[in-house]
């Protein structure tokens, strides 16, 4: 049986196999950047490629752009990120440390959500079969006082949120006797408004004239190029255009490792529709959008969660909520923009920002739905779910377990390694670089001959590689090689010259891309 590794086995796994380092960790770390190692990078690259051949290969109206980072400062004025990108701040006197004061409560309703599971939980195990949750939800009184609780705070801060009630938000840690969660300390500053974007100087003006944002969004580079991406191109509503890049935010509390950085990246989708057909869209996005994920994760790690209190620019919003170690939480944001951002453009620039319906023969300026999603994050939810502790395939012995990580063979940073069974065999070694030279021109392989075979096996099974190919003796007579799968652990004998054929198929990304259709 397999079972998945906690946060702390993950993390401490994820620097030893070169997937993450702590940002400048020779000075002790910067707080809250990441660097993707080798393995990492290729790991990542795969995701995005996945994202990004769903999104801009498989539709015909969907392309693709790469803006710049940084951005005209006007830019930051409409899309009202300067005025509204703020977050609740709350200090604690005693141990000086800042806290969001909506994610203390977020924590506080969390435990909630947690005694709760655990009564059901409780229940589960008494009446086995026979257990009936949505009845015992609506019918034991402990789960329905641990409910109205939840509910009750839910709203106050939904309220809170929306109203930007700052004294509000205070007056519910008061209320709720939220400590600070190291020390215990009750003793909080006021709760005020902290912006979340990063400024720069320009180096050839100064003072507030020269001052530029670090995009908090990819999103607005994208609205900023609607009518020189829809002139180039020929697009009809709808159509979209997607983007992965860069983006930063000082976010207060940076924590759960990849969780929420400071630097991130984002892979971020405007989808133009004509006014009135939003909510169609919104639907259509929201189930598209499942669908690609459960490609890779299961139905029980994902659920939508919408939004209690919505974004500046937000007529609907909805979250694609993942199971992370430390409970659901949003991996992916969909929402329906209205013509908030094209709207804000084409007031603060003067330019129009409209499109021509050659069937209506109007001009309008078009509403948006957006897919929005962290690169990370999806990094993080993919280590979550495959990374596990299990027994040994095909072993008796129940202490006889091995750590594999279970990828999607697409997104797996090496498809197959090729290892000689002695490395001070010449003529193994050779026929092992030959095999390699010829595969390393389809898809990404590694050359490995630094351990003994078992070792190497389970360095790839924890790097999550789904074959190795492996060079003995007999090789060297008929030409045959060992291919071991990953997750069964069979091995079957190929001729070297059918290793391409055999692999490829597995590993190609349009299985995948398939399955997500
Ligand atoms: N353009 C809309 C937008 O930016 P968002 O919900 O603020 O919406 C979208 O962010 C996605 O970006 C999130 O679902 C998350 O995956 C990712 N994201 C946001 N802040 C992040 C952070 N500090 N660190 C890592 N990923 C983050």
């Amino acid at each position: 049986m397999a079972t998945e590794i906690d946060f702390k086995a993950l993390t401490a796994h994820a620097k030893e196999n070169g997937f993450i380092y702590q940002s400048s960790e020779i000075y002790d770390g910067l707080a809250a950047a990441y660097d993707y190692g080798p393995n990492g990078v290729l790991l990542k690259n795969n995701l995005k490629e996945y994202w990004w051949r769903s999104m801009v290969q498989l539709n015909d109206n969907i392309v693709g752009i790469d803006a710049a980072i940084f951005m005209h400062p006007k830019t930051w004025k409409a899309s009202g990120h300067v005025d509204a990108f703020n977050d609740p701040l709350i200090d604690n006197k005693d141990s000086k440390k800042r806290f969001r004061a909506d994610v203390l409560i977020e924590d506080y309703m969390d435990k909630i959500e947690g005694k709760i599971n655990k009564e059901i939980a409780k229940a589960q195990k008494r009446f086995g079969d026979d257990f009936d949750e949505a009845q015992f939800r609506a019918t034991n009184p402990n789960v329905q006082r641990y409910t109205r609780e939840y509910d009750e705070v839910a709203t106050r801060l939904a309220t809170a949120m929306t109203d930007g009630d700052m004294a509000g938000l205070k007056q519910i840690i008061e209320d709720l006797g939220i400590s600070e969660p190291d020390t215990g300390s009750k003793n909080w500053t006021d709760v005020r408004q902290f912006n979340l974007m990063f400024s720069t100087q320009l180096g050839n003006i100064a003072g507030e004239e020269g001052k530029l944002y670090l995009r908090p969004e990819t999103a607005q580079g994208i609205f900023v190029n609607f009518t020189n991406v829809q002139k180039t191109t020929r697009q009809k509503l709808p159509f979209g255009i997607a983007q992965i890049g860069k983006a930063f935010r000082n976010e207060i509390v940076a924590r759960q490792f990849i969780f929420r950085m400071r630097e991130f990246e984002q892979m971020e989708m405007q989808f133009f529709v004509q006014p009135g057909s939003q909510k169609d869209w919104y639907e259509k996005w929201k189930e598209a959008r499942l669908k690609w994920h459960l490609a890779l994760h299961p139905q029980e790690k994902l659920r939508f969660h919408d939004h209690d209190n919505l974004a500046h620019y937000a007529d609907a919003a909805v979250d694609i909520q993942f199971e992370f170690p430390f409970g659901f939480k949003e991996l992916e944001g969909i929402h329906s923009r209205t013509d908030f951002d094209l709207g804000a453009h084409q007031e603060l620039s003067g330019k129009k920002m409209q499109y021509f319906d050659p069937e209506t023969k109007e001009s309008y300026v078009p509403y948006v739905v957006e897919t929005s999603i962290g690169a990370d994050r999806l990094f993080l939810a993919t280590l979550t779910h495959a990374l596990r502790e299990e027994q040994v395939p095909g072993q008796d012995d129940p202490n006889n377990t091995r750590t594999v990580l279970a990828l999607h063979p697409a997104i797996a940073p090496v498809k197959a390694a090729i290892m000689p069974l002695k490395r001070n065999d010449d003529r193994l070694v050779g026929m092992a670089k030959e095999i390699f030279n010829d595969l390393r021109f389809r898809f990404e392989v590694q050359y490995d001959d630094t351990g003994s075979i078992g070792k190497l096996y389970r360095r790839q099974d924890a790097v999550g590689t789904p074959f190795c190919i492996t060079v003995d003796f007999d090789s060297l007579e008929d030409g045959t090689v060992t291919v071991r799968d990953r997750d069964t652990l069979e091995q079957v004998r190929v001729k070297k010259e059918d290793l391409a054929g055999l692999i490829g198929p597995k590993v190609d990304m349009g299985n995948l891309l398939r399955s997500a259709q």
